[in-house]
């Protein structure tokens, strides 16, 4: 049996006992009382105090945001059995002065009651809280829990300046040593947002690899706002449920067709100063029937963005998910042809500044391209697949023409962001060598493999991309172009999308 498996039936079995307490209507909120007599018996030594046991303990808080970047922070967080006490966000802001003793042991003077669901395909709840109206400039503390339930440590998240700012992005980690080797790394490089692309635990349907995947990235996500896109790994998870169910991400779009809540979205927008983000499935979950909504949204969201640039609101469009267009990776290349034929003048249209995806487990960057040729007026295409779940290698045909930049082994991108300019460096480590054997393993020493700049785009560039939304029917005019491109696809299309 392994660790988090035993952990989890022992906790199922003392969540009985106190659920019991409960239905007797025991408050759930407030420790059982415990008897004993009013005075010590003489020649009795003081015995302390026995430190109850909790009974539903937070596992897995990760932090992130649904509304406003600066000013909300969001908690996702888990507890094993079906019931659970009512659990809550405590939080509070650090004060000038505060030292990591006050931090903890101050009251929290805010809560919030979570919201509870079930957790997809296993015995365990899903609690969510959101806190809003934060003030901008402090640092946030919090923790998640109950009295009865137990707590989790009292944790800061710093708060996201309003001018430079950085994040982190990388895709495919899993629960592996290479993946540990990458989160370590991380941990230790600040940034103010990680985006992960996809394929996060590689759970395919076992509940208990998601237990193992946030103990082994709390530290890093309870710390820090994380938001992810959905990979093919999620789409073998449920169907991309058990995705939904433990991310807290943005609404859909502002712009999006489809009211009503959307616990965690698979494809949302959201801005962090000057650059709007857009995150998309790129058909990850193309079963779950939403991705016609999800193509109109991808219109709208990029028109509005493309006028909010060239007014001079934002300087920069990205776009986030898991599928890269075009790739190297040995088996895949060159180029994923239905996201060429329905996505890649999408992204070109509306002038995307910057595609960050996953999936091929290589470091590879574009110039600025389109259509699989340089183009300066393109996007550049940022390919982070290096997360940890394995090393790949590139084919042997030699990079394409659009290809900047290549590497093999783990690591991940961070982006510095001020105004008009991304710096963006790929700080990466080999694998021991190139054999299978020995792409499993590293010596996980890191150091920047790639460095490339992205500036805004002048008055005139952006203005040529402020074009209408497309409707329904000039969609489906892609789709027409689509079953020609797959008909007449040459052979080197051929690719596996595993
Ligand atoms: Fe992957
Ligand atoms: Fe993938």
């Amino acid at each position: 049996m392994s660790p988090s498996e035993f952990s989890r039936r022992r906790f199922l079995a003392v969540s009985a006992s106190s659920l019991a307490l409960v239905a007797c209507g025991e408050d759930s909120d407030s420790p059982s009382p415990v008897e004993r007599p009013a005075t010590p018996p003489e020649n009795v030594p003081d015995v302390p105090e026995p430190t109850p046991v909790a009974t539903h303990p937070p596992r897995g808080a990760h932090v992130s945001f649904t509304v406003d970047a600066h000013t909300s922070r969001s908690l996702t967080w888990f507890s094993d059995g079906d019931q659970a006490p009512v659990s809550f966000l405590e939080y509070d802001t650090v004060e000038e002065g505060m030292d990591d003793e006050a931090i903890s042991a101050t009251p929290l003077r805010h809560r919030i009651e979570s919201r509870v669901e079930a957790t997809t395909g296993v015995a365990a709840l899903t609690h969510r809280a959101t806190a809003s109206d934060l003030p901008a400039d402090k640092p946030f503390r919090y923790r998640v829990g109950s009295e009865l339930g137990g707590w989790s440590p009292v944790r800061v998240v710093e708060p996201l300046p309003v001018k430079d700012w950085s994040f982190i992005h990388y895709g495919d980690q899993g629960t592996g040593p290479l993946a540990k080797l990458v989160t370590d790394e991380v941990l230790k490089t600040p940034s103010d947002l990680v985006l992960i692309a996809g394929d996060l635990s590689y759970a395919d349907g076992t509940q208990s690899v998601w237990d193992v995947w946030f103990d082994q990235q709390e530290a890093l996500l309870s710390t820090r706002p994380m938001l992810a896109a959905a990979g093919n790994h999620e789409e073998k998870d449920f169907g991309g449920d058990a995705f939904k169910n433990r991310f807290t991400h943005p609404g859909k779009p502002a712009t999006s067709i489809i009211t009503g809540d959307n616990p965690g979205s698979t494809f949302y927008s959201f801005d962090v100063n000057r650059v709007h983000f857009l995150v998309t499935t790129a058909g990850a979950l193309i079963n779950d029937g939403t991705l016609p909504e999800e193509m109109l949204n991808i219109e709208a969201d990029l028109s509005l963005a493309a006028v909010r640039r060239a007014a001079g609101e934002i300087d920069f469009i990205v776009v986030m998910q898991h599928f890269p267009i075009w790739t190297d990776q040995d088996g895949r290349s060159p180029a994923n042809p239905a996201l060429v034929a329905l996505e890649e003048n999408i992204i070109v249209r509306y002038g995307v500044d910057m595609l960050l995806v996953g999936h091929d487990h290589i470091y590879q960057r574009s110039a600025p391209m389109s259509f699989g040729l340089r183009n300066p007026l393109g996007y550049v295409q940022v390919m982070v697949g290096t997360g940890g779940a394995s090393v790949r290698l590139f084919d042997a045909n030699g990079p394409q023409a659009w290809s900047a930049s290549e590497f093999v082994g783990i690591g991940f991108a961070r982006y510095r962001v001020s105004p008009g300019r991304i710096a963006v460096e790929f700080i990466g480590a080999p694998p021991l060598g190139l054999s299978d054997e020995e792409r499993g393993q590293s010596t996980g020493e890191f150091k920047v493999e790639d460095r490339f700049e992205v500036t805004s785009r002048d008055a005139m560039a952006c203005r040529a991309c402020v074009q209408a939304p497309r409707n329904r029917l000039e969609l489906a005019a892609l789709l027409s172009d689509y079953t020609q491109t797959m008909r007449d696809r040459p052979a080197r299309y051929i690719h596996s999308h595993g």
